[in-house]
């Protein structure tokens, strides 16, 4: 009996070990089919971005287009000057946005420059003021001497927008947001505790509030893509999964402090730089008065060729604006002289900005041309490998930066 009760718990000692091991390998497959579902969530939000960033970003333009033409007939003194800078002042930090999104889902590099920190959350809090509504106090609260980052500058507003909204929505009506910016450095030990980051100068900027706090449960999970604990229609979950991204593209890293009751508290890490902040572009690109240039303009967006034929007329050129390439295939034909430039849009019905340019090159050998678009990604060194070197627009502009674009193309040799 006592030999047969050893061999049973033996057998018994075995069906437990591969019960187990298919336990394991369930909970794996289990593991992997929610990373595939992530994967293809990811994949879906990034087409999904990209077809609705092009005509957001069409619309973005004719908001510009028309504001800086409503600016233009404002006497100086008016009041509506400062209304009408705040739209422009929105629908730049909207594109931003999408810029920011299409980043993500796309996983695009960005163009880093030394931001101001002080300076860029000055500038966004009457956007932050209105995203928190009135009865949440913005306390905002810089060490004087605070430096400068090496971020792409749309990247430092996705930041600190998200980690704003996140805790609007914590404080549920009421409450006080902290932010706070300071320069600090960390010895190794200390950069190793954050996300093992490289020891030395940092800004700590920390978005503080003094709601609920993160239950100490989901707190490893706050970043992972998807994670939320709002309901579907107030939350997708990728908000702290962009800041992730972000900060750690750009060698930063982040520590969550949260006591259950006390609030929470988001520091970023951030490298310091020691170089200078750009300043934004200052019209110094205007062209002289004499630079009657000749500009073909297509965009099949009426309101985009509208407000983009005016802020080039503005600027000293002769546009000939056409709504269908073809349209600009017959100009050519019957025009004498040649034009000195292409600004085109990129998607037509009809013929691409692309394959008009081809077909203009035929005729004019030598046309200088200049694409706009509303997609992020770099279309022309896909689509058309023998015009990358022309240069490429993101929509929206403004006239300053098509004044910059423009003279750029003419310019090229
Ligand atoms: N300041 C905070 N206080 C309490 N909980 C927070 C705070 N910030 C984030 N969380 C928790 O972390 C979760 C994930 O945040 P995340 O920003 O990634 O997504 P979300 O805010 O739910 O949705 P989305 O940002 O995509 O609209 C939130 O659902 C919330 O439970
Ligand atoms: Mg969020």
């Amino acid at each position: 009996v006592r030999a047969k009760t050893a061999e049973l718990r033996r057998a018994l000692g075995d069906v437990q070990q591969s019960l187990d091991a298919r336990l394991r390998a369930e909970e794996e497959k289990d593991a992997m089919r929610r990373q595939l579902a992530n994967v293809q969530k990811l994949e879906s939000i990034g087409r999904l971005a990209g077809a609705v960033a092009h005509d957001f970003n069409n619309v973005l333009q004719a908001i510009l287009g028309y504001s800086e033409l409503a600016l233009g007939q404002v006497p100086e003194d008016h009041t509506l000057r400062s209304v009408i800078e705040e739209i422009q002042k929105s629908a730049l930090r909207s594109s931003n946005l999408t810029r920011q999104l299409q980043a993500f889902a796309r996983r695009q590099p960005m163009s880093p420059q030394p931001v101001d920190i002080k300076a860029s959350i000055e500038g966004m809090s009457s956007l932050l003021c209105r995203l928190l509504g009135n009865d949440i106090r913005l306390e905002w609260v810089p060490e004087p001497g605070v430096g400068a980052v090496l971020l792409d500058p749309g990247q430092i507003d996705q930041v600190v927008v998200n980690l704003c909204i996140n805790a609007r929505d914590a404080l549920a009506g009421s409450g006080t947001i902290r932010i706070e910016a300071r320069n600090v450095r960390l010895s190794p030990a200390e950069a190793a505790r954050i996300q093992e980051i490289a020891p030395g100068d940092f800004i700590q900027l920390t978005i503080r509030d003094n709601g609920p706090g993160i239950p100490a449960e989901i707190q490893d999970r706050i970043f992972d893509p998807f994670f939320t604990t709002k309901p579907s229609d107030k939350g997708t979950g990728l908000g702290l999964a962009i800041v992730y991204a972000i900060v750690r593209q750009n060698g930063g890293g982040i520590r969550v402090e949260s006591e259950p009751g006390q609030g929470a508290a988001f520091h970023i890490f951030l490298p310091r730089c020691d170089g200078e902040p750009q300043a934004d572009p200052l019209p110094d690109t205007l062209p002289s008065p004499g630079s009657h240039k000749t500009i073909l303009l297509a965009d099949d967006e009426e309101s985009v060729l509208l407000t983009t034929r005016h802020m080039l007329e503005k600027l000293g050129y002769q546009v000939h604006p056409v709504v269908r390439p073809h349209e600009a295939l017959a100009f050519l034909e019957r025009q004498a002289d040649e034009i000195d430039l292409l600004l085109t849009d990129v998607d037509m019905p009809g013929m691409s900005g692309p394959e008009l340019a081809r077909q203009m090159r035929r005729r004019q050998p030598d046309l200088r041309c200049l694409f706009m678009t509303g997609h992020a990604f770099d279309f022309l060194g896909e689509q058309a490998p023998e015009l990358a070197a022309c240069g490429c627009l993101p929509k929206p502009f403004t006239t300053q930066v098509l004044a910059r674009h423009v003279n750029e193309a003419l310019t090229k040799t």
